[in-house]
């Protein structure tokens, strides 16, 4: 089969999932890949006969992209912050809006002195918020947990890959005692979907990434930011902030729960899409 052929084939066989141009990214995705190819490049090679051991790795990715698999587990990898990022089905596919609190950090920081600070990244999955401000700031010494391993162990192929220092700590947030150390800056992108919303997500998400970066129990939706809170309150030093991504649904009752257990917030951030995302507090 040539290239071309191939790319029609993925028009032929997704077009009841995805609409066209989309299709055609998935392909040049997979292309460039498989064998390194711009997608200018695979177009002037479109009647290149590619071997049947590549015919048969591309049509298993057309295979996974028919059941609605996301092509950044197919490709194994995701773009965060300008950064490429390894993902696997351990770690949540890093997200637009998370991006939106790293750089709501990001100018904080260049706002403030560029003397050395401390960050703490709590529940970090692939490491996308650390690495990608340990990667900006070099002043920055950042620390990240997570309770799953194996979501740590692909953090800490991306720390290698994008040749910055993060200290990891493999830790259940909910049953910890303490933190190694206090700290000037703490985050959270911690889950958050209440079990209920699982009826209004995407079928891609709900089948292939890992449950326990995204629900908690509707009887307790605050719970990982309460325990935050609470490690605020003893391990963030003076003038200490904390960032988290909240679920749009909850930001009025996730804020009165916050202040009850003593944090002050400062701010509440929409994302892009105007809904209510971000907020910054810190210990009353
Ligand atoms: C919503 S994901 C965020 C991942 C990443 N920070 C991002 O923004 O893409 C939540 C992360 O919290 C981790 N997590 C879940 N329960 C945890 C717990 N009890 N203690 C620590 N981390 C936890 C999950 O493994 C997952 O990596």
């Amino acid at each position: 089969m040539t290239l071309k052929e191939i790319k029609d084939r993925f028009q032929t066989e997704l077009k009841l999932l995805f609409p066209r141009e989309e299709i055609d990214t998935f392909f040049f995705w997979i292309i460039e890949k498989e064998f390194g190819y711009s997608k200018s490049q695979t177009l002037a090679h479109s009647n290149e006969t590619i071997s049947m051991g590549e015919s048969i790795m591309i049509h298993g990715c057309l295979n996974r992209l028919k059941k609605s698999e996301p092509i950044q587990y197919i490709l194994g990898e995701a773009q965060f912050c300008g950064l490429q990022f390894k993902v696997t089905k351990a770690t949540l596919i890093p997200r637009p809006e998370t991006e939106e609190l790293v750089n709501w950090i990001a100018t904080d920081l260049k706002k403030g002195p560029s003397t050395s600070l401390d960050l703490l990244d709590l529940g970090t999955g692939t490491g996308c918020i650390a690495i990608s401000l340990a990667k900006q700031f070099s002043t920055v010494k950042v620390t990240a947990m997570d309770v799953s391993l194996k979501a740590l162990e692909i953090a800490k192929e991306n720390t290698n890959f994008h040749k910055v220092s993060v200290d990891f700590i493999l830790q259940d947030l909910l049953k910890t005692e303490g933190l190694p150390k206090k700290f000037d800056l703490m985050v959270s992108n911690p889950p958050y979907v209440r079990k209920s919303e699982a009826r209004l997500m995407n079928e891609n998400v709900l089948k292939y990434e890992p449950k326990e970066a995204l629900f908690v129990d509707d009887t307790e939706p605050f719970v990982f930011y309460l325990r935050i809170a609470q490690l605020a309150k003893s391990h963030l030093k003076p003038q200490g902030v904390v960032y988290f991504e909240i679920n749009e649904y909850l930001s009025k009752e996730l804020i009165q729960a916050l202040e009850k257990e003593g944090l002050k917030i400062l701010e509440l951030r929409q994302d892009f899409f105007g809904k209510d995302r971000m907020l910054k507090c810190r210990p009353q």
